[in-house]
């Protein structure tokens, strides 16, 4: 027995070491933890279970029958965050660059297959240099397995992706399927063809990490929802974010401890300018209204005229879409109802009820938007909006104008309790420019125009810019002193709890794609 157990002591320890002790060392200089170190990481102490550790690859094209490592190129198994379970797999960039072959692929499907059996998240640590050169096919048979196990998990479980190392060619649509993508400054990068490819054929000259660096896909592109400064903060996120999800669709949010106090808020007074042209961060009133310090915002740096997040009010989870008056005044543009849309998909699939805050001017005029679709584009949030059964809650905290009213959560199209502070305006337009459509005739025939326009705008805003014709016809359920809105949001929180909506019997809608 003694010999047979240090057999599998050895071949542990040669598992272990994966492509070698030369090549880990390679890893560390670029600044990458390897694959074991990001699971140690991301892992509670001790819970990981490894499965497959010693797999090896069946292929014996270009020599590579006599370069075999045990595992194969990626570490896989359970183990559990904050005490529940998660499903993980790390590529291993010392053997053969993390390449993806049959059996790598394989790996992945099987924890992906344990994962939607029993109900928990899926996390990939993604660093590979792409399908396995000297496989061909078989390799990409094996990206296709994982993106059908990706699509079929979607809205089942969380599915989260980090991209710790290179991600190119169709290999970045794996993580583009999940739910969240995390990349790591300097070290992450993803792109569909790399700068050589972009150079022969459009003659850009441009880096990796400009092409499709953490900082390009957080800011640009918006494919990427967390850009971390290193790995050890990314692995952290994704702790962080957990806490925040249930582990199925059946199942709610874990809730933490909260001991009600007083829950008056008097910094909120304060917060909206007296000039309703004057920007404000809607972050202050987020933080004022939530648990202290639970906002974890998401998509942070790409379409900064709306903020979406995770939060907790009363210990319970909650997603928050917010306009932020502070960037192009919370207009709603293509990035924004897509980044909005996206964030009220995830929180409806995973019975994370979602409070808005409301500041909105409207979509954003032009041929820009115009010409790239803000039609569909918007009509994606739209559609998030009217198709989410969880409890939804919204304040509006001034401008609700036109139709982005009836896009942020209105009660028209299901949302549940709407409140209104009192520095409200709910209108189809701003009363400058309603008064000179409406009243265009009469201005223009006045001895003075800029004093008929000014005593119109004035009309215009006493009877409309408030939230009291609103609130009569019952759109608006209460209007608020902005002190009292945390009690209220729990209140109404606490109320909606139990709620049961059915949508109608249908094989799936048909989202403006
Ligand atoms: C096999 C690979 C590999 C691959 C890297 N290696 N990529 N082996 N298949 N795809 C090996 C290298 O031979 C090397 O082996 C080791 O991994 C490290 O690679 P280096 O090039 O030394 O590392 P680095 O300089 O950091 O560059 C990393 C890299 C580069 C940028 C990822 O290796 C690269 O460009 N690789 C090819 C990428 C690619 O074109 N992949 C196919 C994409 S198409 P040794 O023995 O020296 O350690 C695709 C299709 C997916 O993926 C389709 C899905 C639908």
């Amino acid at each position: 027995m003694e010999k047979k157990l240090k057999t599998l002591q050895d071949k542990i320890a040669e598992a272990h070491l994966g492509g070698g002790q030369k090549r880990i060392d390679a890893q560390h200089k670029k600044g990458k933890l390897t694959a074991r170190e990001r699971l140690h990481f991301l892992l509670d102490d001790g819970s990981f279970e490894e499965i497959g550790m010693l797999v090896t690859h069946r292929s014996s094209d270009f020599g590579l029958e006599n370069e075999k490592y045990l595992g194969d190129g990626v570490v896989t198994g359970y183990g559990k965050i904050n005490g529940r379970l998660v499903y993980v797999y790390s590529q291993d960039f010392t053997v053969f660059g993390g390449s993806l072959s049959e059996t790598h692929a394989e790996k992945i499907c099987k924890v992906m297959d344990l994962a939607m059996q029993n109900g928990a998240p899926v996390i990939g640590l993604n660093d590979s240099g792409g399908a396995r050169i000297q496989e061909g096919v078989v390799s990409l048979g094996g990206y296709a397995d994982i993106f059908y196990r990706n699509t079929l998990a979607s809205g089942v479980i969380p599915q989260i992706s980090a991209v710790m190392g290179p991600c190119a060619g169709g290999a970045v649509y794996s993580p583009a399927i999940t739910d969240f993508i995390l990349m790591v400054e300097n070290t992450s990068y993803m792109f569909v063809t790399g700068p050589n490819v972009v150079k022969t054929v459009t003659h850009e000259e441009v880096t990796s990490e400009e092409l499709g660096g953490a900082i390009t896909h957080a800011s640009k592109s918006g494919v990427t929802h967390f850009a971390s400064a290193n790995g050890l903060e990314c692995l952290q996120t994704i702790r962080a974010m957990l806490s925040y999800m249930p582990q199925n669709c059946e199942e709610e949010a874990p809730k933490m401890n909260y001991v009600s106090s007083n829950e008056k808020r008097k910094e909120l007074n304060s917060i909206i300018p007296e000039n309703p042209n004057q920007p404000y961060d809607i972050r202050e009133v987020i933080n004022h209204v939530i648990d202290e310090n639970s906002f974890l915002e998401v998509h942070k740096l790409f379409a900064e005229n709306i903020v979406v997040g995770f939060a907790r009010i009363a210990g319970r989870s909650i997603g928050i879409v917010a306009n932020q008056p502070a960037v192009l005044a919370g207009v709603l543009d293509i990035n924004a109802s897509t980044k909005a849309a996206r964030f009220v998909r995830f929180c409806d699939s995973f019975n994370i009820p979602l409070l808005v805050f409301e500041d909105v001017p409207g979509f954003l005029p032009g041929t820009d938007q115009e010409w790239n679709a803000i039609i569909t584009n918007g009509a994606k949030l739209l559609y998030a909006f009217c198709e989410a059964t969880v409890p939804r809650v919204t304040v509006i905290t001034r401008k609700a104008y036109g139709g982005a009213y009836d896009v942020m959560n209105s009660k028209h199209i299901g949302a549940d309790m709407n409140y209104a502070w009192p520095s409200a305006e709910i209108a189809v337009m701003g009363p400058k420019g309603a008064a000179e459509i409406i009243f265009k005739n009469e201005i223009a025939a006045s001895a003075n125009p800029a004093e008929k326009l000014k005593e119109k705008e004035a009309e215009y805003q006493l009877t409309f810019a408030n939230p009291y014709r609103a609130a009569e016809r019952g759109f608006i359920d209460e209007v608020i002193s902005p002190e009292d809105t945390r009690a209220k949001l729990i209140a109404a929180f606490e109320m909606l709890k139990n709620k049961a909506a059915k949508l109608p019997r249908k094989k799936h809608g048909n989202i403006p794609l």
